[in-house]
């Protein structure tokens, strides 16, 4: 039910969509809350001032602006000493001529810098001089007329680290500070923040910049709040509950917290159903700003799609704002204004979710979405586009090796929806030889489907083998199953009776393939039976679960039906030879395990064909040191792209307590620098089929520890491109370098 995401009295999305042809009646959004409860902003280019709609939209809807780039150092300080306002000077003109605020954007930066700074060799002393002069010239040239200011912007990286800037690398962290000090000096009345992107929740990155604040606040430094910058991706799940955590703890200390860069940027067409998604995570967001006194600005990062720098910087990427090309209203408008005015009418009742303990799951649920339609399951692939397929990724017949198969041999892939209270899924599968006419039944080519509403709740496994229906169980629910195209698909529902509804429940789940390739014979002649998790292949037992998400209205998981076992792991080896060097005889006794999620196709995370890059790795550990190996197979390397990630390497993702760290190594070279504590080294075969590495870990011994743990392969078949595959032994979003995502890697003692 679409409208369900929408509290009473609003407006149902799909009412919306189609009345999305223009503002309607209802009041601009500037207009529907006073200023104290909630500034709402645009970014903006003073260039398109002149545009007549463009000028005309602006000053209705919204009452703040951020210049998008006219503040910063190479547009206001072009030379050295040589100050240019004439751009910065009319927005603020256009601001303070139609009575809204101004959010100045940044007076300290490390992207667009002007070539003099950028090129220049300064001493610290210089620096410091170069910082003081610029920031105090600047705020001073608007002192009174500028009521917000982002002071610095961006000064940490990814795992939370300091970002290795022209600033950081000249002065110190103590730039930092002094930036705040200098800009309450020009002008002591404005509000002074610290900005920054992926900070809204509670990442390790988020940790850092609240930590930053924090201590900024405890030594005197002049912070009023901090800005996040929120560019986010349509169709991925808000972890709002960790926002909510997150501007609580800034709330605490008394500090503001402003949304001050929105986009939500849709890969390839702007469909109705990533148009309608995106509605949900602005609705969430605006949600999240009206709920908290703390969040009194909400700004979007453009006025319209007609002139955004999502397509310019994220390729094949676009429609990211409230308006569209045509400045016409989308859904995430009407979403948006909807919630501002269930404030203004004292309805608004939204309460955050409740945050989730992350420890226990270590894995991704799959995710199950609502179904806009029932889908009829007479092989319309097409109904299944607003699911996400998922791999079969690990064999789980043979003990600790649990590596694909050829894909020669069998393989494939599912996605899974809901509607009310009946599961949908559909399988595809490539198998070379269709064994379905042995006994007992297993030991045919079949589909099972493992499902568990709860901890305390009784568990089906449900058998299809290829060309026949599911058999029947005494579980509580219809089931069917239908086969096509020659037991190339598979597609099924699944109703159980006791629950009217799935929606926002978890539920513990899994999926198997399995593979016969030898027809007339008995028992245990299954070459493989494959899964999307690790595990024993105790699933008929109840065991071995993974978890299934099927979204309601907070889009975010909120429990965990019963503890899940799972994790990948890691027994003790004897590494001969020197760190790094690898003898097949040392790896006989660990797990073994595929890379098999391609985590940059957010539609279909199954890997690429074999015949193009696919990959294995295993782990041990001895005293504190991790050891691993990792086996690759790829039909063309590349290693000289401009950035490092774009190449083909392996990243290694490590949690240990608190402290977070992304390793990355380019085929053919060792780890790339990084202060993480400890010593490393990784190691290339000289044909790159073969990378070993040795990764000292702050800890006493590693037997008997659990990390939060990823390991990615990425390929590149073209350097003017970009990566087409980064796989991964778990599926996610590609966010574990933000140490999100991450899975549990278990030190078997
Ligand atoms: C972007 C602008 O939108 C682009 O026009 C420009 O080419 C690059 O900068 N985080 C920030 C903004 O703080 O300043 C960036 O703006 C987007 C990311």
């Amino acid at each position: 039910m679409l409208n369900k995401h929408f509290p009473k009295g609003a407006k149902p999305l799909l009412l919306a969509l189609a009345v999305s042809s223009s503002f309607a009646q209802a009041d601009p959004l500037r207009e529907i809350l006073d200023e104290n409860t909630l500034l709402i902003g645009s970014a903006m280019m003073t260039d398109h001032i002149a545009e007549k709609k463009f000028a005309e939209v602006l000053k209705t809807e919204f009452n703040l602006l951020t210049p998008e780039n006219e503040m910063k150092w190479s547009y206001i300080q072009p030379q050295r000493g040589v100050y240019d306002f004439s751009k910065a000077d009319k927005l603020v003109e256009f601001a303070e001529k139609n009575g809204m605020e101004v959010r100045g954007h940044a007076l300290v930066w490390h992207i667009q810098n002007p070539e003099w700074l950028e090129e220049g060799e300064f001493t610290r002393e210089e620096l410091l001089e170069i910082l003081e002069e610029h920031i105090k010239t600047v705020a001073g040239h608007y002192k009174g007329r500028i009521k917000y200011w982002d002071v610095v912007n961006e000064a940490l990286d990814d795992a939370g680290g300091w970002r290795e800037t022209i600033w950081y690398k000249g002065i110190g962290e103590e730039y930092i500070a002094k930036a705040f000090q200098w800009a309450h000096e020009a002008d002591p009345d404005a509000l002074l923040y610290y900005n920054d992107y992926s900070t809204e929740g509670t990442t390790p990155k988020a940790n850092a910049a609240y930590r930053l604040v924090k201590q900024l606040q405890e030594q005197g430094v002049p912070i009023h709040g901090a800005g996040t910058q929120l560019h986010l991706i349509s169709g991925d799940i808000l972890r709002t509950a960790n926002i909510a955590a997150n501007i609580e703890r800034h709330e605490e200390l008394g500090l503001e917290y402003h949304f001050t860069e929105v986009d939500i940027r849709i890969q390839g067409d702007a469909t109705d159903r990533a148009l309608a998604e995106q509605a949900t995570m602005y609705e969430e967001l605006m949600k999240l700003a009206l709920h908290y006194d703390a969040v009194n600005v909400f700004t979007t990062w453009g006025l319209t799609d007609k002139y955004s720098w999502i397509p310019h910087w994220f390729k094949g990427w676009d429609h990211g704002l409230l308006l569209d090309k045509q400045y016409q209203p989308k859904p995430a408008y009407h979403a948006v204004q909807a919630q501002m005015e269930l404030k203004r009418d004292d309805k608004f009742e939204w309460q955050p979710p409740v945050r989730i303990a992350t420890e226990n799951r270590y894995l991704q649920a799959f995710v199950s979405p609502e179904a806009p339609q029932r889908p009829s399951l007479n092989n319309d692939a097409s109904l299944w586009q607003d699911a996400t397929y998922y791999p079969f990724a690990f064999n789980q017949l043979e003990g600790r090796d649990q590596r694909l198969p050829s894909d020669q041999e069998i393989s494939g892939k599912f996605a899974v929806m809901y509607k009310g209270n009946t599961l949908y899924g559909r399988v595809e599968r490539e198998d070379n030889i269709t064994i379905n006419n042995v006994e007992p039944d297993y030991e045919n080519d079949s589909v099972e489907v493992f499902l568990r509403a709860g901890k305390d709740q009784p568990f089906v496994q449900y058998r299809a083998i290829v060309g026949q229906d599911f058999a029947p169980q005494g579980y509580d629910a219809t089931a069917k199953g239908v086969w096509h195209d020659d037991g190339k698909v598979f597609e099924f529902a699944i109703t159980p009776n006791f629950v009217d509804t799935l929606a926002g429940k978890t539920w513990g789940f899994n999926i198997a393939l399995s593979d016969n390739d030898k027809a007339g014979t008995e028992h245990g002649q299954r070459s493989s039976q494959l899964y999307p998790v690790t595990g024993t292949n105790s699933g008929y037992l109840g065991e071995d679960f993974a978890e299934i998400f099927f979204p309601g209205q907070n889009l975010e998981i909120s429990a965990i039906p019963f503890e899940i076992p799972y994790t990948f792991k890691a027994v003790e080896v004897q590494v001969s030879g020197e760190p790094g060097s690898y003898k097949p005889m040392d790896w006989l006794n660990t797990y073994h395990y595929s890379f098999a999620f391609n985590q940059l196709n957010r539609r279909d995370m199954s890997p690429p064909a074999q015949s193009d890059i696919y990959g294995s790795w295993q782990v041990g550990y001895q005293g504190n040191v991790l050891y691993g190996v990792v086996h690759r197979h790829d039909d063309v390397t590349v290693t000289n792209h401009e950035h490092d990630w774009e190449n083909d390497n392996v990243e290694l993702f490590l949690k240990v307590g608190e402290q977070f760290v992304q390793l990355r190594s380019i085929v053919g070279q060792d780890w790339q620098d990084n202060s993480f504590p400890g010593e490393r080294v990784a190691k290339w075969s000289d044909d790159g089929s073969v990378m070993s590495f040795a990764v000292e870990l702050p800890v006493e011994t590693l037997a008997g520890e659990r990390i939060g743990f990823n390991i990615a392969l990425s390929d590149n078949d073209d350097a003017s491109e970009g990566r087409k595959a980064q796989l991964y032994p778990v599926p996610g979003t590609n966010s574990s370098y933000l140490g999100e995502e991450l899975t549990v890697l278990d030190f078997v003692r």
